[in-house]
């Protein structure tokens, strides 16, 4: 098994294995796949950056229709809270007018992030939108919103990997870490 971490002043225990969230993410692939393989428009993944980059890519591994591929970059955690105002560093990377998207999340916490998207989404004229994370915290989920295709849900606590990061340190790690109690 994998072993504890320390990430700037913090430890971190192994939480989820890549290979469970493989599983997970071979569930959510087929579900769109079911829903999008005879659609007759061409749909967007979009990737919201840094934390969903390595999930979008084994979702896109996976897919088995034509679609396109934008991104963003959006930003609502300092450390391991969310400070409920939400950044825009990088706007969108192409043009969603007239365009299904299926938005891409590493984790959806308490919400704020994905409705901010879903009305940038809507302004510029999405024809509709979706939404994959690969994670939830349920216990912390404030919106009406509805989340399409969820892969795992987790209990309420700060987790890094697989793309998420404790201030930019984590991401690279193929599995998930918890912070240690
Ligand atoms: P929300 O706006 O509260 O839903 O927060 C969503 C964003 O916060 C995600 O896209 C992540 O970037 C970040 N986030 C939420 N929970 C965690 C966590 O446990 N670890 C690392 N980042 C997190
Ligand atoms: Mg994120």
């Amino acid at each position: 098994m994998y072993e504890k971490i320390t990430l700037h002043d913090k430890t971190f225990v192994p939480y989820i294995s890549n290979e469970v969230l493989e599983k997970a993410i071979d569930k959510v692939a087929e579900k769109i796949n079911a829903d999008y393989s005879r659609s007759s428009k061409t749909p967007v993944f979009l990737c919201v950056l840094n934390g969903a980059m390595m999930f979008a890519g084994d979702i896109l591994k996976r897919c088995n229709f034509t679609a396109e591929l934008m991104s963003i970059k959006m930003t609502s955690y300092v450390g391991t809270e969310s400070t409920g105002k939400i950044k825009v560093p990088m706007g969108l990377t192409g043009s969603v007018e007239g365009k299904d998207v299926i938005v891409i999340e590493d984790i959806v916490d308490t919400g704020n992030t994905i409705v901010a998207l879903r009305d940038i989404l809507l302004e510029k004229g999405a024809s509709a939108v979706k939404i994959c994370t690969m994670l939830t915290k349920p216990e912390v989920y404030k919106q009406s919103l509805p989340l399409d295709y969820v892969g795992m849900e987790i209990e309420n606590r700060f987790i890094v990997g697989y793309g998420l990061d404790y201030d930019e340190l984590g991401r690279n790690l193929k599995d998930i870490y918890i912070l240690e109690k």
